[in-house]
């Protein structure tokens, strides 16, 4: 059976050139970073220059990118670590981000809360973008942190970044921004994006899962979360990972080689596939900026008032057939419950619930495009009820 796959913003397969980087450091060079005898100093040399790749790919200073476990991480460490700093030096304890967050930052604010800090989350258009006046207007004498991603995971929608981290600068607020969706697709520079401090993550990149990066702003104050030895200059606890490092930075240099051709080339993909679903299926609703949106990313609802259809039945028909999409973030797909993100946008409940994100990669071809919709439409045909 023809398979495609169609959800790389969930994950992408690891790029066999990355493989290769990473394999001597499993088995031959497998030497503690922090060792001082030559074992320690190969792995050592290794991890600096993986680091020395992430910082220089995003404008960053020397020792200014930190590696961690993941995206998810990055995001923790961002928040919790600003916001327990704060706590103590300042008293500040107040958080702004918004409603379409990633679970990551989302859950991170809620522990925040639980822990006696007040969180402002703000609304966005129906598009899915921040204002930065409402950013503006939300922030107290205690706002300590700002947050705000910047591309969304579900619509694509990349947020006005650089423009509400000048407002949180004027405020001397400290501005984060998650960037794991949008690096690698388009540019992503802490110097233009004026972030203090920026989460990364390589399995979106085709890169290994299991590690990745908060950048940072050299003099940013926050405590660590995890304590122990003093790997990563003390702020980050734990022998390091060096084969996922040094895989992390192979995978990051191969999507920054190609990343205008092959960001030009999913674009097209994408007009492609969604002028072919608006031809076939006239109750569809495209969720995300027109513009302001990543490449490979398209994400369609069909419209409840127009057509019945069970989003979950959608899902599994596709994936019958081969066809690997999903409904929200890879976090909440398997669960009935509406995308936070499309709710925040102003969908209905029952419109959320019949969405579909189709994320395109390398290997997705025009076939694969006409291929999906085909069998779509046969699905459609057959689990669908237009009400007009
Ligand atoms: C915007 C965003 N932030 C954070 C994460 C979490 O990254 P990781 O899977 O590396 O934990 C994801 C993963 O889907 C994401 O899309």
């Amino acid at each position: 059976m023809r398979r495609v796959y169609l959800d790389h913003t969930a994950t992408t397969p690891l790029d066999p050139r990355v493989f290769e980087s990473m394999k001597p450091f499993f088995v031959e060079k497998y030497g503690n970073a922090s060792s001082i005898h030559r074992f320690g100093q190969e792995a050592k040399a290794a991890l600096d220059e993986s680091r020395d790749i992430i910082e220089k790919l995003i404008g960053a200073h020397p020792g200014e990118i930190f590696f961690v476990s993941s995206g998810t991480e990055a995001d923790n460490f961002a928040l919790k670590g600003v916001a327990w700093g704060l706590r103590k030096t300042s008293g500040k304890n107040h958080i702004i981000t918004s409603k379409i967050e990633h679970h990551a930052v989302l859950g991170t604010c809620e522990f925040l809360e639980e822990n006696g800090f007040a969180v402002t989350y703000l609304n966005v258009d129906g598009d899915g973008m921040v204002d930065p006046d409402d950013v503006r207007q939300s922030i107290t004498p205690n706002t300590g942190i700002i947050s705000i991603m910047h591309a969304n995971n579900e619509v694509g929608t990349i947020e006005p970044v650089a423009e509400i981290a000048m407002v949180a600068r004027d405020h001397q607020i400290l501005f984060h921004s998650d960037a794991v969706q949008s690096f690698g697709k388009i540019p992503v520079s802490v110097g233009e994006l004026v972030v203090d401090l920026l989460s990364l993550s390589a399995h979106k990149i085709y890169g290994p899962k299991g590690i990745g990066a908060l950048y940072i702003r050299k003099g940013t104050a926050l405590e660590s979360l995890i304590h122990g030895g003093g790997q990563e200059r003390g702020r980050r606890a734990g022998t390091e990972n060096v084969p996922l490092a040094v895989g992390f930075a192979k995978a990051a240099s191969l999507v920054q080689n190609d990343r205008e051709v092959e960001s030009a080339r999913l674009l097209c993909l994408r007009s492609k596939l969604q002028s072919m679903m608006e031809g076939r299926f006239p109750w569809i609703l495209v969720n995300g900026h027109p513009q302001q949106s990543l490449p490979h990313l398209l994400n369609i609802s069909f419209d409840s008032t127009r057509i019945e259809i069970d989003g979950e039945a959608l899902l599994f028909n596709l994936d019958l057939a081969g066809i690997a999409v999903t409904s929200g973030s890879a976090c909440t797909s398997g669960s009935i419950e509406p995308s936070h993100v499309l709710l925040a946008m102003g969908r209905q409940e029952k419109t959320a619930k019949a969405t579909i994100r189709f994320s395109m990669g390398r290997s997705t071809t025009a076939e694969d495009v006409e291929y999906t919709v085909d069998v779509l439409e046969d699905v459609v045909r057959r689990i669908g009820r237009v009400k007009e």
